[in-house]
């Protein structure tokens, strides 16, 4: 299909109140205008073009990551119509259908956008304007349709500002997305004219010119019209995301995720989870996470680009970012995994546990109030109570190294570098400056002195 999609995302975002662009403020983890991006990429355009002015440099940084873009500015930013035309030396000599969507419109779904390209092609319309019925249109175009023509047909479209009070009853809307066809586009857009409430060169206008030329517009009514909903203020931002979040716990929950309360499951777009895991209530689970099947993800944990496998337990309020958790483990509750902790088979952290940079090998376990960072730790080891790997020195991080089957006495210190062999010993409260042998037993603390009859004495110099 020869199609071109343009983006707008000039504007301002006045009502956003916000010293960042409107559609760089995120939803369920991702900025807005990602979403429409990735909508759009599903018509596998030929071109795709985003229209920039304010913060425009923010904005090409931050769309960096997506191929192909092409970037037009608009300054100043005179409107809708406006902001097209500014796209018309990408576009020359570019024949076939333009899509024309609004950066901060992310709920829409690429079916509909496949919908809107179908009907504008099969019908050879020159516009195809794609609008919902709402039960509050107030702040949107309204689809004017001519009675001549009993009530079929689109007349034009009369923004909010300019609306009679008649037109404001309207309750089907324009979404702001449309189809037009390349041929003749850019000389009909420059004969819009600003004369309304806002001086500015509104796109809608194109409706009005193309019925009196004769030209076919046609329109497509999206039956969900939450997929249209547009966001100009922080509270509709949180009214899509509440949506966006809906969506994502519907889906898993029809694949077999309980969710045993959906109002306060916060599940970004990309997190996939397996069947029969249950999450529940007040859990964040953002990013590339993955979960895998028959896990329990208590209250008040957070998850983040973290890969977690199969059958395992996270206990209440644990922070896991940017680690591997393996099958049949056991976390929590306040434990905290960062920077590459890797979890392996089988092991238990328990709470107030601290793991940076370290492996905790199959069947090892640390449970109460430990800081592994960056230690190799292999299997079956046992890491006492209060351990600490004493892993900077100031300059350096250096690697603590416990082999297979050694027992960490609680309170124990290592001072990294250093090596702690097969199956050694090390007794509580020892300080490890230099490698244990395997085997060995490693003790630091010096003899236990008791001074007899020392608390009464003290009383008799007190006078007492
Ligand atoms: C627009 C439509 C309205 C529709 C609504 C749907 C116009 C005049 N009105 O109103 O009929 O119901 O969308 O959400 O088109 N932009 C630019 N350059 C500009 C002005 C705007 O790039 O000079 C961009 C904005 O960044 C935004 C989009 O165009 O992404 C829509 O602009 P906005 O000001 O939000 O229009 P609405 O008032 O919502
Ligand atoms: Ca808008």
């Amino acid at each position: 299909m020869n199609t071109h999609v343009v983006i707008l995302a000039a504007g301002k975002g006045t009502r956003m109140k916000s010293a960042q662009a409107k559609v760089l403020h995120r939803i369920a983890g991702q900025p807005m205008i990602d979403y429409v991006l990735a909508a759009a990429a599903a018509l596998e355009p030929r071109s795709t073009t985003v229209v920039v002015g304010h913060q425009a440099d923010c904005l090409k940084a931050a769309l960096a990551g997506f191929p192909g873009l092409r970037f037009v500015v608009q300054e100043p930013q005179l409107g809708t119509a406006h902001a097209l035309l500014t796209t018309e030396s990408a576009l020359r000599g570019r024949t076939g259908t333009l899509v024309l969507l609004s950066g901060d419109v992310p709920l829409l779904s690429s079916k509909t956008l496949q919908t809107l390209v179908d009907r504008h092609t099969s019908t050879h319309a020159a516009a195809t304007v794609v609008t919902a019925v709402v039960d509050a249109p107030h702040g949107y175009g309204r689809i004017v349709r001519d009675p001549a023509e009993s009530g079929e047909q689109i007349a034009r479209i009369a923004e909010e500002k300019d609306a009679s009070s008649a037109e404001r009853q309207i309750r089907e809307i324009n979404s702001g997305i449309y189809a037009f066809s390349l041929d003749g586009l850019f000389d009909a857009v420059r004969s819009i004219a600003a004369e309304n409430a806002q001086n500015e060169y509104y796109l809608p206008d194109l409706v009005e010119i193309y019925r009196r030329r004769g030209l076919g517009v046609e329109t497509v009514t999206v039956s969900n019209p939450d997929e249209i909903r547009g966001i100009n203020s922080r509270i509709e931002l949180a009214a899509v995301s509440r949506i966006m979040r809906d969506q994502k716990n519907a889906e898993l929950m029809a694949a077999g995720v309980t969710i045993e309360d959906p109002a306060t499951a916060y599940i970004d777009r990309e997190v996939v989870i397996g069947a029969d895991t249950i999450v529940h209530p007040g859990v964040s689970l953002e990013g590339r996470t993955t979960i895998g099947a028959g896990c329990e993800i208590h209250t008040g944990v957070r998850i983040v680009n973290s890969q977690i496998g199969d059958r395992v337990q996270v206990f209440n309020h644990c922070v896991i970012t940017d680690a591997r958790v393996a099958d049949d483990v056991n976390i929590g509750p306040f434990a905290h995994l960062r920077n590459q902790a890797d979890v392996r088979a089988h092991a238990r952290v328990g709470n107030f546990v601290e793991l940076k940079k370290t492996v905790l090998g199959t069947g090892s376990k640390a449970m109460h109030l430990a800081y592994l960072g960056d230690a190799a730790i292999g299997e079956r080891v046992n890491i006492g109570a209060g351990t600490i790997t004493c892993n900077y020195d100031g300059v350096n991080k250096n690697t603590t190294v416990i082999e297979d089957g050694a027992f960490v006495g609680s309170d124990t210190q290592l001072i990294a570098p250093v090596t702690v062999g097969k199956g050694a010993y090390v007794g509580s409260g020892t300080t490890i400056r230099e490698d244990v042998p395997a085997g060995a037993l490693a003790v630091s603390a010096g003899k236990q002195r008791n001074i007899e009859g020392w608390v009464e004495d003290r009383k008799k110099e007190r006078g007492g």
